[in-house]
């Protein structure tokens, strides 16, 4: 069995505020050059009476704490790490570099508008290449993660209808779907109607047709992710999106998986009035987790009055162009965090996004597609792919077979904490739902085929060892730091807080 990984030594780490001693310290401050201040003249009695209880360390424990805690990682820039749907796409350096020149990190969001004219005419030159990539009328870049841009997207298409008179409420959401979306609808005071995906995985129109009939008036959406979270391209999304536009609905495009159509398919053209981009899953942004990333939201241009506010706008022409922050959006709904959107990411998608171009960007995705097509390929015998036939940028396999050949129920799970012995990182399990023993891989663009054999020989090897000795991987891993953890109780009993000892 192919395997690269071995053990090394990793530390113990406490947390930083039990490592230190009182008065020891890491800074070195110039003498105070301008009049000292009493807090209490300042601040009244907002000022703090006990100094916080901040963890006193010198230099060199805060230099090993942190690159200590960075070991523990499994990170994209460590191995393969084919995890599908959340996608670990590699973030190239080039990125890092354009985010930290100094002219655009140290700028700070109150800025006057005449001292930051760069950083407003990169938000909209980002805003239209986005614009242009999936076939959209205006973009914008408020939201801060996906499941942030499908909220904004869903409330600019709640805001639509109000201005209409109308207020439908049914948004229809696909079983495949990704959790996040029916999680937007009830954000958003929306009913999601899930229905069944077809025998072949995709969405069949005679069931988005039946519903559309059965909530006639009141369906406000259809929410489609494309590629689904199966790895499949839904073929008759034009169909669809006719189905629920004559329905007197719209249609809400989950553009997480856009990166298996870039510069093949706009979802513009498909029928779709709103979107939200992945900035991590397609951009190469790092991955917010719901927090500090980014997912940008793509509209049609009768949901314009709907954005987020402020909007960057350009004002003259020719030489005189200059650009400013309209706040007068009367229709606007509202602001979706502080300033204008997480201003690194903007920049870390510009400069791909720049560099690649549309050749490069085709090329990543065909490469993306070819794969997840050559794992599909050379893993179907040993694996059952969940929907036979060619996937896109990935592909998801069911162990429905393998745990009735074993006797087990776990086949999925052990296969995946094996794989971490041998320094891979487990594919998404478990997910979609629809999908029995679901293990879904992405492996992205990047990555060489050397290093798909070797995922591909390790497999192979994992699922020998389950039928000659199953309590092997069923107590795995054994070369991680930790054992295999009771996933359960971390679920419903996490430790969250930590008092200090007194
Ligand atoms: C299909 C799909 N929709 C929505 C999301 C949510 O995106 P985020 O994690 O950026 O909030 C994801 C996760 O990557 C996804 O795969």
């Amino acid at each position: 069995m192919s395997s690269h990984a071995s053990q090394g030594i990793e530390f113990d780490e406490p947390l930083i505020f039990e490592r230190g001693a009182p008065g020891r310290t890491g800074l070195s401050l110039p003498p105070l050059d301008v009049p000292a201040v009493e807090p209490a003249d300042v601040f009244g009695a907002l000022a703090r009476r006990t100094p916080a209880r901040l963890p006193e360390v010198s230099e060199p424990e805060v230099v090993r704490h942190y690159t200590r805690l960075s070991q523990k990682n499994f990170g994209i820039d460590t191995a393969f790490y084919p995890l599908g749907s959340c996608t670990m796409k590699y973030n190239p350096r080039v990125n890092e570099w354009a985010a930290r020149l100094p002219g655009f990190s140290r700028l700070h969001p109150y800025t006057p508008e005449d001292h930051m004219q760069g950083a407003l005419e990169l938000m909209l030159r980002l805003e239209r290449q986005l614009a242009e990539i999936c076939g959209m009328d205006g973009v914008s870049l408020h939201p801060a993660a996906g499941a942030q841009g499908e909220l904004t997207g869903l409330m600019m298409l709640r805001a639509f209808f109000r201005s209409q008179g109308r207020s439908p409420r049914k948004v229809l959401i696909p079983d495949s779907a990704h959790g996040t979306n029916p999680a937007s609808c009830a954000l958003n005071g929306l009913d999601a109607v899930a229905f069944p995906s077809g025998p072949d995985g995709v969405v069949e129109p005679e069931t988005v047709a039946r519903l559309c009939e059965k909530h006639t008036g009141d369906v406000a959406a259809i929410m489609l992710t494309n590629p689904n979270t199966l790895g499949l391209f839904e073929t008759h999304i034009l169909q669809l999106s006719k189905i629920v536009h004559d329905a007197g609905g719209l249609v809400y495009g989950d553009g997480a998986n856009l990166n298996a159509l870039l510069g093949r398919a706009r979802p513009g053209d498909l029928g779709i009035d709103v979107m939200q981009f992945n900035l991590h899953k397609t951009f190469t942004t790092p991955h917010g987790g719901g927090g500090p990333g980014s997912g940008p939201v793509g509209f049609k241009r009768f949901l314009e009055p709907f954005r987020p506010s402020p909007v960057v706008k350009e004002v003259g022409e020719g030489g005189t162009i200059t650009y400013t922050l309209d706040h007068d959006r009367p229709q606007t709904v509202g602001r979706l965090r502080s300033f204008y959107g997480n201003w690194g990411m903007m920049l870390r998608a510009f400069a791909y996004i720049t560099e690649m171009g549309h050749d490069g960007l085709r090329a990543a995705a065909e490469a993306a597609v070819l794969n997840a097509n050559y794992l599909r390929a050379r893993l179907g015998d040993t694996l059952q792919v969940a929907y036979p036939g060619v996937c896109m940028h990935e592909v998801v396999f069911t162990d429905r077979d393998l745990c009735k050949e074993l006797g087990s129920k776990t086949v999925t799970m052990d296969l995946a904490k094996r794989l971490l012995d041998h320094g891979f990182h487990a594919p998404t399990v478990y997910f979609p739902l629809v999908v029995p023993g679901a293990l879904m891989v992405e492996p992205t663009e990047t990555e060489t085929r050397q290093t798909l054999d070797d995922f591909v020989e390790t497999v192979k090897g994992v699922v020998k060892e389950l039928r000659e000795d199953p309590a092997r991987a069923h107590g795995a891993p054994f070369n991680t730091r930790l054992r295999r953890l009771d996933e359960a109780r971390a679920a419903r009993k996490p430790v969250l807080r930590w008092t200090p000892k007194e």
